[in-house]
């Protein structure tokens, strides 16, 4: 396979080619499918080469028909991104891997039918655009906008059954497989779902595009970014006095020349994720890049593979291997360093930078003593990769009325680890993966505005993990970015150290 970073081959000049030809084979159950289960990422690789290996986290369909049926509705329909798109994502991320950009990946764990609306949207799309303000201005560097948004439904569960009062029914999978009702009706999986997530991710990545580039991210607006509900609070008076002064450097650089009307200053780009886990779906949308000719997985620009479905001979880590989407994987202590290595080499063969994030979650004390080893693993490989720490799901507690939920001070304490890890290491911190909304929920404890234990039942929506709410994500932003300042400065008299000496 070429190096995306090379130049794209020229078209053939004789046969046009379809914009998107149809992945293939449909099935995949084909004999050079078979020879490729024979070791984890060896073998001919076809969009449906997954299907010959062991696939967890994905139910059985009680009317397989109706699934292919579903499959080939999505197959038929248009992409959701474009493979261009997806190439400069992982160049973004190749910067971010050298320390020169940083990412922030973020959004609901799971996005639901029923919690769809232009507001929630607009909301966690705007909480980003403050949350990058605050990171660029004390990192002094780009900020990568990716969300866990436009496909995010798919969830891996820990056990396949949930049992109340003496009844047992089929776990919840995410709104594309079943509903989270408790009857047995809405815990069958219904390949209509499948349909219906790919509706809805078109209708947000629609919005999405709207609010980047129709002049709601317009930079000389970022005083009007602050969600109302922010206003008059700790949080949101940061924010409005940090805005105020990019909003005056702004005003300065414009009177020194600088184009208003500059795409630079005029739209955002943010890029869509989620976890690659129906592969079903995923195949799909699957689509040979009439450039390139290589195969994209159009329903996103990123994809990550979750700790639970990341084994080397899996079927997931099979799909993945062959699209040339970046790809992010899921890591937690469990995870010895010489299989990590092996998982790069198998997604990211030609180590090209950007190719691969690996996005920790473990909790701050395994952080500090395993991170270091992984870290060093890969770099004695010579590998390439992006370190982004997602700080949520090591740190889920059950609160005593029973809702999941996550301390604010445990997942700045792993973020903070991850951070020192990474001084000590002379490695580069990449990014932040976080689970979070620009709605006013009440699903984390802690925060400058303390949620209590006794407040988790007011708003607790999610369909899934605890997620931080606006006012709790901009404390962190904030956090984070005091951490990337003092990183900068750190370098700059490093620098300024080995010039006078
Ligand atoms: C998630 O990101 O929602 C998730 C399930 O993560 P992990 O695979 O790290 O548990
Ligand atoms: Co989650």
């Amino acid at each position: 396979m070429a190096s995306s970073l090379a130049p794209a081959p020229p078209a053939p000049a004789h046969a046009p080619r379809p914009l998107f030809p149809r992945t293939s084979p449909r099935r995949g159950r084909t004999t050079t499918a078979r020879a490729a289960a024979t070791a984890a990422g060896a073998g001919e690789w076809a969009p449906g080469s997954w299907r010959a290996r062991p696939a967890r986290q994905i139910p059985e369909y009680p009317d397989p028909a109706a699934l292919e049926a579903a499959e080939r509705a999505l197959e038929a329909f248009p992409p959701l991104v474009f493979a261009g798109e997806a190439r400069k994502l992982e160049e973004r991320l190749g910067e971010a891997a050298m320390g020169r950009a940083f990412l922030l990946q973020g959004g609901d764990c799971a996005e639901s039918f029923r919690e769809f609306s232009a507001d929630n949207i607009r909301d966690t799309f705007r909480l980003m655009l403050q949350m990058a303000v605050v990171l660029t201005f004390g990192g002094q560097m780009p900020t990568i906008k990716v969300g866990r948004m436009g496909g995010q439904f798919a969830k891996p569960r820990s056990s396949p059954t949930e049992t109340r009062n003496g009844i047992t029914l089929p776990s919840y999978r995410g709104d594309i497989i079943n509903g989270d009702a408790f009857d047995e009706k809405s815990r069958v999986p219904d390949p209509e779902r499948l349909i219906k997530a790919y509706g809805q991710s078109a209708s947000t990545m629609n919005l999405l595009r709207g609010f980047a580039h129709g002049g709601f991210a317009d930079l000389q607006r970022v005083t009007q970014w602050n969600l109302d509900f922010l206003r008059h609070s700790t949080q949101g008076d940061r924010y409005l006095e940090l805005s105020q002064r990019v909003h005056d450097a702004i005003g300065f650089m414009v009177a020194a020349g600088l184009t208003p009307q500059h795409p630079i200053m005029t739209t955002a780009e943010l890029w869509t994720s989620h976890e690659c886990l129906h592969l079903s779906y995923e195949q799909a949308l699957t689509r040979e890049d009439s450039i390139t000719g290589l195969y994209y997985d159009c329903s996103a620009h990123m994809l990550w593979v979750g700790e639970r479905t990341r084994q080397l001979d899996g079927a997931h880590v099979e799909f993945l291997r062959g699209i040339s989407n970046p790809l992010g994987v899921k890591v937690s202590d469990k995870l010895d360093p010489s299989e990590l290595v092996k998982l790069c080499e198998i997604l990211n063969p030609h180590n090209r930078p950007g190719r691969l994030t690996i996005i920790t979650r473990m909790g701050a004390e395994n952080m500090r003593v395993k991170l270091p080893h992984m870290i060093r693993a890969v770099r004695q490989a010579g590998l390439i990769v992006t370190w982004v720490s997602d700080p949520m799901h090591g740190n889920t507690i059950s609160a005593p009325c029973g809702l999941k939920t996550r301390p604010f001070d445990a997942i700045r304490a792993e973020l903070r680890a991850f951070f020192d890890v990474h001084e000590q290491e002379g490695s580069h911190p990449g990014g932040v993966h976080l689970e979070m909304t620009g709605q006013n929920v009440t699903e984390c404890i802690g925060g400058a505005k303390a949620v209590t234990f006794d407040d988790l039942g007011d708003r607790y929506h999610t369909h899934c993990d605890p997620r931080l709410n606006a006012s709790q994500s901009l404390e962190m932003a904030f956090a984070i970015a005091e951490r990337l300042r003092n990183k900068r400065n750190r370098t700059w008299t490093n620098l300024m150290s080995r010039v006078v000496a």
